[in-house]
């Protein structure tokens, strides 16, 4: 089998794989990185979100062998050393609004509220609630209205860290 390098939360890592296997695939059963949560499996629920150089994306959905080893993956296991503490500001605004339910969503959820937060911060503007409505995030315990308050809380304490 081809061997495949890849660097997750700022490490290298190499595995021995066949090109075609799914990245979340490669997180979780071969890495041991289970924060990625597999739903569907095809794009659609996106439990699985995580971050590739600082964008959202779906690793259920991305071939290994599409992978180069410049890329940088960040999984919410390497969420808070992005911004080098215990916890990144939109976990603990998400915290303090006691979102979670069964939790199993939850990582996703983050994941893609930060990555659409820093997009929008990049453009020098707020996240709307158009921008909001945009996240696709399922949550079966439908915890969508604790989410947006949390958001637009971590938001802000992203902005206080500048
Ligand atoms: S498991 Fe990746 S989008 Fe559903
Ligand atoms: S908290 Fe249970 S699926 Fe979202």
């Amino acid at each position: 089998m081809p061997t495949f390098t890849l660097r997750v939360n700022g490490r290298s890592r190499t595995v021995d794989v066949e090109s075609d296997v799914r990245v979340l695939w490669v997180l979780r059963d071969i890495l041991g990185i289970t924060g990625p949560k597999y739903g569907c499996g095809i794009g659609v629920c996106k439990a699985c979100t995580s971050h590739i150089n600082g964008r959202a994306f779906n690793p259920c959905s991305v071939r290994i062998g599409d992978i180069t080893s410049t890329d940088e993956i960040t999984t919410i296991e390497g969420l808070p050393a992005t911004v080098g503490a215990e916890l990144h500001p939109m976990q603990e605004a998400w915290l303090d609004a006691d979102v979670s339910q069964c939790g199993y969503c939850q990582p996703g959820q983050i994941m893609a509220a930060v990555a659409a937060v820093a997009e929008v911060r990049a453009r020098g503007t707020e996240i709307s609630d158009d921008e909001l409505d945009e996240l696709r995030n399922v949550c079966r315990c439908g915890t969508y209205f604790r989410i947006r308050e949390a958001i637009r809380d971590g938001a802000a304490r992203m902005a206080d860290q500048g």
